[in-house]
């Protein structure tokens, strides 16, 4: 595919390893003469004889690790004071991240309250890491989202409606350890709800707008789209289609847990130095509001957003394109109807209603999305209280425009 953008910007750990077998790599990938680690890792981790090897074999070889597995849902901002504070008082000098998402974001706020000091208020938003955090060195358990390669921490704070989320490129880890081993294990709605996110994921960062910053200042943490990030933003789309319905059907089936290790990573290579857009900016304050899984947020939302966004031409072109890689064609229609097929076949349900959402919330999710500005601005047409509220309108009903006019 030839791009219509020819820049691009990459920023990724030093070393990302991937396939069955990779967490083998963990002694490797460790800073050199380290003598103590803490492990903040998933809860469900913690008796796992895929963790004990691992510990083990660190301890084998002379490296103390410090087990942290107090990772509460929706992270709350507070719960990480204690891990940091720990982590401070051994003198650790890595930080091991072993889980889902919420396990991964844990770390990299750990890392970065070790290094810098709290609160962890000071760098909501983008850019405001002062330098480089503890190396943190990720083992995703679920695919995924990406977090082992990108440069954004998503916490909750009481104080706040919604999750806010830290974005630096020093919170890229130091390495990425990608083994589908570790996924086997996740019951088949954590395999649903984080696949999905992970299609979310290269489907907006395929259709990131154009933004082209100037190369003389300093870089926003999301550029927009970029040439380098396109194709394998396709390819995991492509991955990711065919294989999420088998992974959460057969969660034993390994060639599928591995296609998405692969694909979720491919679209966390890709999203994380262009950004996502308008279903991560609606799905903040529905997840806040609902307690619903990001996933099913962003999955449930992305049909409705790609056939909002598909009047616009040049964006029509791009979701062609998209349909092409996952083979269903280029008709734009022939996508949504792909997109709206798979969440069916994996248990995302079609309307916001079924995420307990009354039609009154909706005019308040609108204006509280387009406080994420910064993931408004990455949409690739200018998205305003209008589009959003006709987005959400859609999707409350539970009706795309394609089945309207069919
Ligand atoms: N930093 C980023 O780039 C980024 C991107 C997208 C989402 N996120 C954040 O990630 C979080 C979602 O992460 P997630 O979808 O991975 O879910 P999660 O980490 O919240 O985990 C969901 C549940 O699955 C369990 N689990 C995880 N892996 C398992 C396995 N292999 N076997 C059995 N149980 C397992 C966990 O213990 C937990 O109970 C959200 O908080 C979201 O905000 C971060
Ligand atoms: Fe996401």
């Amino acid at each position: 595919m030839t791009d219509s953008v020819t820049t691009g910007t990459l920023r990724l750990p030093p070393r990302v390893h991937a396939g069955f077998g990779a967490r083998a790599q963990l002694l490797h990938t460790l800073p050199d003469g380290t003598q103590r680690v803490l492990a903040v890792i998933d809860p469900f981790l913690t008796s796992s004889p895929l963790w004990i090897e691992l510990q083990t074999s660190l301890e084998a070889h002379g490296v103390r690790v410090h087990v942290y597995s107090d990772i509460r849902p929706e992270l709350p901002v507070d719960s990480l004071t204690a891990a940091a504070d720990t982590a401070a008082a051994l003198g650790v000098q890595a930080i091991i991240a072993a889980g889902g998402g919420s396990a991964l974001d844990a770390a990299k706020l750990v890392a970065l309250l070790v290094t810098h000091g709290g609160p962890l208020s000071r760098f909501y938003g983008e850019n405001l890491v002062p330098g480089p955090v503890l190396p943190v060195i990720a083992l995703p358990t679920t695919a995924g989202t990406g977090s082992e390669v990108t440069p954004v921490a998503v916490v909750s704070d009481p104080r706040r409606h919604m999750k806010v989320g830290i974005s630096s490129p020093h919170l890229i880890p130091a390495a990425a350890l990608v083994d589908p081993e570790l996924t086997l294990a996740a019951p088949a709605s954590v395999t649903a709800f984080a696949g999905v996110d992970a299609l979310v994921h290269a489907v907006e960062s395929f259709t990131a707008a154009d933004l082209r910053s100037p190369w003389n200042d300093e870089l926003p943490v999301f550029t927009g789209r970029n040439t380098l990030t396109s194709a394998l933003a396709l390819e995991a789309a492509a991955r990711i289609h065919a294989w999420l319905p088998i992974a959460v059907r057969e969660p034993a089936n390994r060639r599928a847990r591995e296609e998405m290790a692969i694909g979720s990573l491919q679209a966390g290579i890709a999203f994380g130095p262009t950004g996502t857009h308008l279903s991560h900016a609606l799905q903040y304050p529905i997840g806040a509001a609902t307690g619903t899984p990001h996933g099913l947020g962003t999955g449930l939302l992305l049909p409705y957003i790609v056939d909002a966004l598909r009047r616009d031409p040049a964006t029509a072109e791009r979701i062609g394109v998209l349909g092409d890689a996952m083979g269903v064609g280029a008709d734009p229609d022939a996508v949504i109807t792909a997109l709206s097929g798979l969440n069916d076949a994996i248990g995302v349900p079609s309307s916001l209603r079924a995420l307990g959402i009354e039609r009154e919330h909706l005019p308040q999710i609108a204006e509280l999305a387009l406080e994420s500005r910064r993931l408004v601005g990455i949409a690739p047409v200018p998205a305003g209280e209008e589009l959003l509220r006709e987005i959400l309108d859609s999707a409350f009903a539970g009706t795309l425009a394609l089945r309207r006019t069919a």
